[in-house]
């Protein structure tokens, strides 16, 4: 089958034909139908995670189940299942999830797992466990969650990621309220479905922020009342929208430790800053200890938005499915897997929002 695979750190993405293992006991073999590209993806292009290579790329993705092996039939899935590949699966035995806090499973979002080979015979490993950029995967049956068959693909693939990411850091980590005002840093897919988010739970103002001019048709499209080119003095701006205070909230979604000062001195006192970026290593955030103090601010981080996704992408899936959440703002390309190495580049000059692979 034919996949998107980086060779090593630096490399461009490119095409290649991999060989996947046979379907064993407890996994499913699932055609791809749509899977976009997610700036964590170009963060195993560009050895940010530090991930082994010849790595198959991709992690959110909508597609059908075609193999059940031996040991899954009468599982939780069948051929012909529509589903959302989940890249955090977790084992549900460890500490965290047996304590309500299954996103945090060690056995969940390891970089890459080894799977498959090239022609050659040389071994590939598979994007947190899944390398979606593909025709096919063949994953354990539990990374997989059911979904209604007549939501379209482009829209499902990025309730796997950005989607459940965003919803789940603005709803369940935040905890946003109606009538509270939020901040958005960062409008990639993932800033701008946090936009959707907090506009759907009330929040006002909403306020989209991003270095890029261009993003702010894209956050009004996805509901933000105001928009902010981020600068040094973003913070004061946010602090005139939200009555010389700052804000409630602020969603941190670029995955940079400047944009999490920014959004520090955005919030207002008692207010809170959720990260929901994956930043680098070496990338330190300097605070004032006084400041920690009088400002009684809280920082979190929120993995994949502190949600469940046998729970919560169901239920993302029925709000898409009713119409109660519109995510086709989010979308911005539709393209083909050989046009996929130009949506990394597009990426990483901050252009658009999502592009989605469409097989
Ligand atoms: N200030 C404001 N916006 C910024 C800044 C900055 N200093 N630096 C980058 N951005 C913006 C970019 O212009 C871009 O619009 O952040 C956005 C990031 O979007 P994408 O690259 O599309 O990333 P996305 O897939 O949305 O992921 C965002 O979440 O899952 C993690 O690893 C992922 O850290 C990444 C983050
Ligand atoms: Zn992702």
């Amino acid at each position: 089958m034919k996949a998107l695979i980086v060779s090593a750190a630096g490399e461009q993405p490119r095409i290649a034909d991999v060989v996947l293992p046979p379907v064993g006991p407890g996994e499913v073999r699932v055609r791809i139908r749509a899977a976009g590209v997610c700036h964590s993806d170009l963060s195993m292009v560009n050895g940010t995670l530090a991930p082994s290579y010849p790595l198959v790329l991709g992690h959110e993705a909508a597609g059908v189940v075609i193999e059940v092996g031996p040991e899954g039939a009468g599982g939780p899935v069948a051929v012909g299942d529509h589903v959302v590949l989940n890249w955090a699966p977790p084992c549900r035995e460890c500490w965290h999830c047996t304590h309500g806090e299954p996103w945090l499973c060690a056995e969940g979002g390891r970089p890459s797992v080894p799977r498959g080979h090239l022609a050659t015979g040389e071994a590939t490993h598979v994007t947190l466990g899944l390398g979606a950029l593909a025709e096919e995967v063949v994953v354990p049956s539990h990374a997989v969650v059911p979904v209604p068959a007549d939501i379209p693909a482009d829209v499902a693939a990025l309730l796997g990621c950005a989607v459940l990411t965003a919803t789940g850091a603005v709803n369940r980590t935040a905890e946003v309220r109606a009538g509270q005002s939020v901040v958005v840093i960062g409008l990639g897919g993932v800033g701008l479905a946090a936009l959707i988010a907090a506009r759907s739970a009330g929040a006002d103002p909403v306020i989209g922020v991003d270095l890029n001019e261009a993003k702010r048709d894209l956050a009004v499209a996805a509901g933000a009342t105001h928009f902010l080119v981020s600068d040094d003095t973003t913070a004061k701006g946010v602090r005139a929208l939200t009555g010389g205070r700052g804000a409630d909230h602020a969603i941190e979604c670029a995955g940079r430790a400047v944009t999490i000062g920014t959004a520090w001195r955005a919030t207002r006192r008692g207010g809170q800053v959720t990260v929901v970026g994956m930043g680098a290593r070496n990338d330190m955030v300097s605070l004032s200890a006084l400041d920690i103090f009088h400002s009684a601010r809280t920082l979190r981080s929120s993995v994949y938005g502190s949600s469940d996704p046998d729970r919560d992408l169901p239920a993302l899936a029925a709000a898409v499915h009713d119409g109660t959440v519109d995510l086709t703002p989010l979308i911005t390309d539709r393209i083909s897997l050989e046009a996929a190495p130009d949506a990394f580049d597009r990426m990483s000059r901050g252009l658009g929002a999502r592009s989605v692979v469409l097989f």
